[in-house]
C-alpha cells in the first residue's frame, strides 16, 4: 500500500499467540515497558498490538466502539499515550465483518466511523481480520478500511487478516501493507511447516510497503524446541515477513530473547532491497533458500524439515553468486566468518535452520542491474 508504511516489513508485539482473549491494558503496558528495557525495541521492534477482545459488545450512542472499561481502565488513547511515551506504537484489532471473531463489534458498515475513532485514540497499526463477513468480497471491505484509514490523515498501517482467503496475495499489495496468507498459527513444528509451505511461493507479490505475512511468531510458545524457534525465526527472516513476537514478552528466557533480537537475522529480513527469499532447491525435506540483499549479499537459509541431522549442500552459483574463486560466509547465528571456494554446507539438527549472508563475487539479484561485479570479499 502506497501510503509510506512498512518499506521493511513491520515488528512488533502481537497478545494473541499467547494470551488469546485475555487482553488488557496492564499487559499492553508492561510488555511494551520490557521491550524497551530488554532490547527488543533497539532491534527494532516499534509496534505493541492489542488483538480480539478489547472492546464491549455494544456501540454507544454516536456509533462508536467503546473499550471495555475493567480491560483498559484508561481506554485506548491512554494506552497509547503511555506505549507513545517509550517511543512504541500501538497497534488495535477489529474485523471486515459484523462481528469480531469473538463476537464483538465488527466494522462492515462502519469504516469511516471506526477508522475515526482509532485515529483520535492516537492508534499507528490496524489488524483487520475476516469473521461474520458475510460473503461481501473480501476486496470490497478491506478497500473500504483502507479508504477510511486514508482519510483520517493519521500513518496507519493496514494489516490485512484474511487468512489467504480470495488470492489476496493478487490484489493486496495495493490495499494493505501485509497480508497473511493462511490460517491461524499454533505453537507446533507442523503448523509452522505448513504455513512455511504456502507462503514460501508468493515471493513475488512482497516488497517495500506490501508483504507477504505468515501469521506471527510462536518462538517462546509451546513445546517448540530451540532448533524450531530458530527454524520459525529464520525462515520468516529469509521471506521477508513481518516479525511480531508472540510469547509472554516480560517473562521471556534468555534464550527467547536471544532469538527474537539477533541483529543478523533481523538484518535479512529488514533489507533495503525488500525481496522475499525463494526456495532454490529441496530434496526429501531439506530445503535451500536464498533471498538477495541489498548490497550484494545474499541470505542463504538451510532448512532441515526432518526428524534426523543432517548435512544439507548448496554452492555460491545455486544462490545466484557467481564471478569469484572465494566468498565470505557469516553464519547469522553464531556469527562466525568463515571462506569457501564456492561449497556452502552445514550439518543441521532436525527441524533445524543454518542461515548465512554470502560475500564476494556478484550476484543475479541485489542493486546491479546493469551487472557490474561488487567488490566484496575475495575475488
Ligand atoms: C483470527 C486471526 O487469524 C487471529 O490471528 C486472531 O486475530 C483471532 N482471529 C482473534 O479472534
Amino acid at each position: 500500500l502506497g501510503n509510506g508504511l512498512a518499506p521493511t516489513p513491520q515488528m512488533g508485539f502481537n497478545d494473541w499467540n499467547a494470551y488469546g482473549c485475555n487482553v488488557s491494558e496492564s499487559l499492553i503496558k508492561s510488555t511494551a515497558l520490557a521491550m524497551h528495557n530488554n532490547g527488543m525495541q533497539t532491534a527494532g521492534y516499534s509496534y505493541v498490538n492489542i488483538d480480539d477482545c478489547w472492546m464491549t459488545h455494544s456501540r454507544d450512542a454516536a456509533g462508536r466502539l467503546v473499550p471495555d472499561p475493567a480491560k483498559f481502565p484508561d481506554g485506548i488513547s491512554g494506552t497509547a499515550s503511555y506505549v507513545h511515551s517509550l517511543g512504541l506504537k500501538l497497534g488495535i484489532y477489529e474485523d471486515a465483518g459484523t462481528a469480531t471473531c469473538a463476537g464483538y463489534p465488527g466494522s462492515l458498515g462502519h469504516e469511516t466511523t471506526d477508522a475515526q475513532t482509532f485515529a483520535s485514540w492516537g492508534v499507528d497499526y490496524l489488524k483487520y481480520d475476516n469473521c461474520n463477513n458475510t460473503g461481501v468480497p473480501a476486496q470490497t471491505r478491506y478497500t473500504a478500511m483502507r479508504d477510511a484509514l486514508a482519510s483520517t490523515g493519521r500513518p496507519i498501517l493496514f494489516s490485512l487478516c484474511n487468512w489467504g482467503q480470495e488470492n489476496v496475495w493478487t490484489w493486496g499489495a495495493g490495499v494493505g501493507n501485509s497480508w497473511r496468507t493462511t490460517g491461524d498459527i499454533n505453537a507446533s513444528f507442523s503448523s509452522m511447516l505448513s504455513i512455511f509451505h504456502s507462503n514460501v511461493g508468493l515471493a513475488s507479490y512482497a516488497g517495500p510497503g506490501h508483504w507477504n505475512d505468515p501469521d506471527m511468531l510462536e518462538v517462546g510458545n509451546g513445546s517448540l524446541t530451540a532448533a524450531e524457534s530458530q527454524s520459525e525465526f529464520s525462515l520468516w527472516a529469509e521471506m521477508a515477513a513481518p516479525l511480531i513476537a508472540g510469547t509472554n514478552v516480560a517473562s521471556a528466557s534468555a534464550a527467547t530473547l536471544s532469538v527474537l533480537t539477533n541483529s543478523r537475522v533481523i538484518a535479512v529480513d529488514q533489507d533495503s532491497l525488500g525481496k522475499q527469499g525463494t526456495m532454490v532447491s529441496t530434496s526429501n525435506g531439506l530445503d535451500v533458500l536464498a533471498k538477495p540483499l541489498a548490497n550484494g549479499d545474499v541470505s542463504v537459509a538451510l532448512f532441515n524439515e526432518t526428524g534426523s541431522a543432517a548435512t544439507i549442500s548448496t554452492t555460491a552459483a545455486a544462490i545466484g553468486k557467481t564471478g569469484s574463486s572465494g566468498y565470505t560466509l557469516t553464519d547469522l547465528w553464531s556469527g562466525a566468518v568463515s571462506s569457501t571456494a564456492g561449497t556452502i554446507s552445514a550439518s543441521v539438527p532436525a527441524h533445524g535452520t543454518a542461515m548465512y549472508r554470502v560475500a564476494g563475487g556478484s550476484s543475479g539479484g541485489g542493486t546491479s542491474a546493469t551487472g557490474e561485479i561488487h567488490a566484496v570479499g575475495a575475488g
